[in-house]
């Protein structure tokens, strides 16, 4: 009912016409209807047996919003729709927008001719993050520095409850990855560099995420990603774009894949998981999206996983310059459901050719529409198809940005603390604060934030960290901002300390391998004016990996990491003035020198080790 409301104000006429009163989907609700009778497989086998090759090539499509019309998703009897990064709704980016966006698409899925619900996905890597409004969690890189499984139920919980106020039941989320190479532009959507840490982290916020009890009646499943050994490849080998690391060869052989890489998959699957979604990756020259080794003798058979796998944005097409080629071997390696995302009718029209051909079976089709027909009936979704839209209150709610809040707090790591300088009094009468990651929300969030790419300025509402240390410190005390570092008071005076924030612009996957690892510009020039000004002080780095900043240390008085923490950037003042304790310890080992990369390479002492962080 309420969704129908929602379709009804605001949206124009285009929405409004689709937005009739649900007609009853015949066969399916038929069918799934004889649940007091029926095993869900069994209801799923009588399913299948109505459907037509090109309903079951239909369910087995995943496409970009924008890329189709209701209509066709009707006509086409699609299985899924996803919103990219940046995949918000056209018309505006608030909940009921996207709740209209995702309850439209439904419907026309239920008015197919067996009426089987699509599945709405989007990558909430950090909170729902493509939504206006929503609470952003640290990203993951600092979620391993808290180390708190409790603290990742929670934020499971919360995220699923965002997502499913506006109809996205489907999170492209945990990454999973073990990075092994900080210049990777995904290190932080991995929790760290060690397989046990990413187990344990990754297992609890799905557990949370996908919890029965979150957000009744709609339950909210998550996808841990990219199988297998995205995180291990090496530099110079991705053939993708510019890009060095992301996309490319993985490092290692079996035994490695297996020790480092893998460990994080069976604890998901333990914990529940339905959906993994495959790697753009390769190993020993093969993509692992046509590694029928991978994905169905080791995942689908060695680990049991009986949920579906979907592709990666267009990675089949990258498997072979011939897209039939392509086709038939993501299908018959394993893969379920791909990911297209732009032309439906492309991918239909080669996988119905290829089965008339005789090159993918009709057994694996079935298969493939069996597993994605099972995790639809066993998340709810034919009885739940529609958004939670009772939900949307709790969007950014108070409540919620106090767990992200106290989940930043628990983030930060404390590298360095000359005469215990940290944490500071409150009552400290004159603070310099300098650099752009200090009152910069879109910054302190990161790629995949709103835009895939993520975005410098006010792109969401937020805390910054500057606020958040306005708002801790006596009324008395004399902050004084400037991005650059200029100051017009003494920053060098007895009674001063500087906190110099600065950190990496936004970026997301290969766009963000480096070689470098340093500091933009601008926020290196703000930090040297404070080095050769301040008497005390103390860095805050707002970054989603390890910086080479072996040579300016000595400069530091005290070195906080605060990663990349999301909205909530009072977190961050709650430790720096003692508030909460300095608990965070490093997730991944901080390299002295590139050379030092990939993890175990060159030689000597790192800067700091792997679990390192103070406790002062
Ligand atoms: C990324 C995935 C993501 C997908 C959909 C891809 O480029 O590799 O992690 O889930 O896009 O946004
Ligand atoms: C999408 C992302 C996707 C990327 C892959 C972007 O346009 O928004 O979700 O991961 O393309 O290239």
């Amino acid at each position: 009912m309420r969704w129908r409301l929602l379709c009804l104000i605001g949206l124009g006429l285009f929405i409004v016409g689709a937005c009739g009163a649900p007609a009853a989907p015949p066969i399916a609700t038929a069918v799934v209807n004889q649940a007091a009778t029926m095993s869900i497989a069994e209801r799923v086998e009588a399913l299948l047996q109505r459907m037509t090759l090109a309903e079951k090539i239909g369910q087995m499509t995943l496409i970009e919003k924008n890329s189709l019309t209701p209509d066709q998703v009707r006509e086409l009897a699609i299985g899924g729709i996803l919103s990219g990064g940046g995949g918000y709704p056209t018309t505006e980016n608030s909940p009921q927008a996207w709740a209209a966006m995702v309850n439209t698409f439904q419907q026309a899925a239920l008015e197919s001719r067996l009426g089987i619900p699509i599945i709405y996905g989007a990558d909430g890597v950090h909170g729902h993050n493509n939504l206006y409004g929503a609470v952003i969690f640290p990203h993951n890189i600092g979620l391993g520095a808290a180390n708190d499984p409790l603290l990742m139920e929670q934020i499971g919980r919360v995220t699923a409850i965002e997502m499913a106020a506006t109809g996205v039941l489907w999170n492209y989320a945990p990454g999973v990855m073990v990075p092994q190479d900080v210049r990777w532009g995904r290190a932080y959507e991995g929790y760290a560099e060690r397989p046990d840490h990413v187990a344990t982290l990754a297992s609890a916020f799905l557990r949370g995420l996908q919890a029965a009890d979150v957000v009744a009646p709609q339950r909210v499943i998550g996808t841990p990603k990219h199988f297998l050994g995205d995180g291990g490849t090496a530099w110079g080998s991705s053939k993708t774009e510019n890009y060095a690391l992301d996309q490319g060869e993985t490092i290692g052989d079996e035994a490695w894949l297996r020790a480092v890489h893998l460990p994080p998959y069976q604890a998901v699957i333990d914990a529940g998981a339905q959906v993994v979604m495959a790697s753009y990756s390769s190993w020993q020259g093969t993509k692992m999206h046509a590694s029928s080794y991978w994905l169905t003798e080791v995942l689908k058979g060695e680990m049991g996983f009986t949920g579906f796998i979907v592709s990666d944005w267009a990675a089949i097409d990258q498997i072979d310059p011939d897209y039939y080629r392509a086709v038939v071997t993501a299908i018959n390696a394993g893969i379920d459901m791909n990911m297209v995302p732009y032309d439906a009718r492309r991918f239909i029209d080669t996988l119905t050719r290829a089965v008339q051909a005789g090159e993918v079976s009709e057994e694996r089709i079935n298969d493939a529409v069996r597993r994605i027909l099972t995790v639809k009936m066993t998340m709810g979704l034919f009885e739940h198809p529609f958004a939670a839209t009772e939900l949307i209150g709790q969007i950014g709610s108070p409540a919620h940005r106090e767990l992200a809040r106290t989940a930043v707090a628990k983030s930060l790591v404390l590298l360095k603390n000359e005469q215990q300088l940290l944490p500071l009094a409150k009552s400290i009468p004159h603070l310099f604060i300098g650099g752009q990651a200090a009152n910069d929300p879109g910054m302190q969030a990161g790629g995949w934030t709103i835009e895939w790419q993520g975005k410098t300025g006010p792109i969401i509402p937020a805390t910054t960290i500057l606020e958040g240390i306005q708002a801790a410190v006596a009324p008395q005390t004399v902050v004084e901002y400037d991005r650059y570092g200029r100051f017009s008071g003494d920053p060098g005076a007895d009674d001063a300390v500087c906190i110099a924030v600065v950190g990496e612009l936004p970026y997301a996957e290969g766009r963000g391998d480096s070689a470098q690892l340093s500091l933009p510009p601008t926020e290196q020039r703000a930090l040297q004016r404070m080095e050769e000004a301040c008497a005390r002080l103390v860095v805050v780095l707002v970054t989603g990996r390890p910086l080479l900043i072996t040579d300016s240390l000595p400069k530091w008085d005290a070195l906080v990491v605060a990663w990349l923490p999301g909205s909530e950037g009072a977190g961050v003042a709650d430790v720096l003035f003692g508030d909460r304790p300095f608990t965070g310890r490093l997730p991944v080992t901080w390299p002295r020198s590139l050379d030092q990369l990939p993890l175990g390479s060159g030689t000597g002492e790192p800067l700091f080790p792997y679990g390192f962080g103070l406790q002062p």
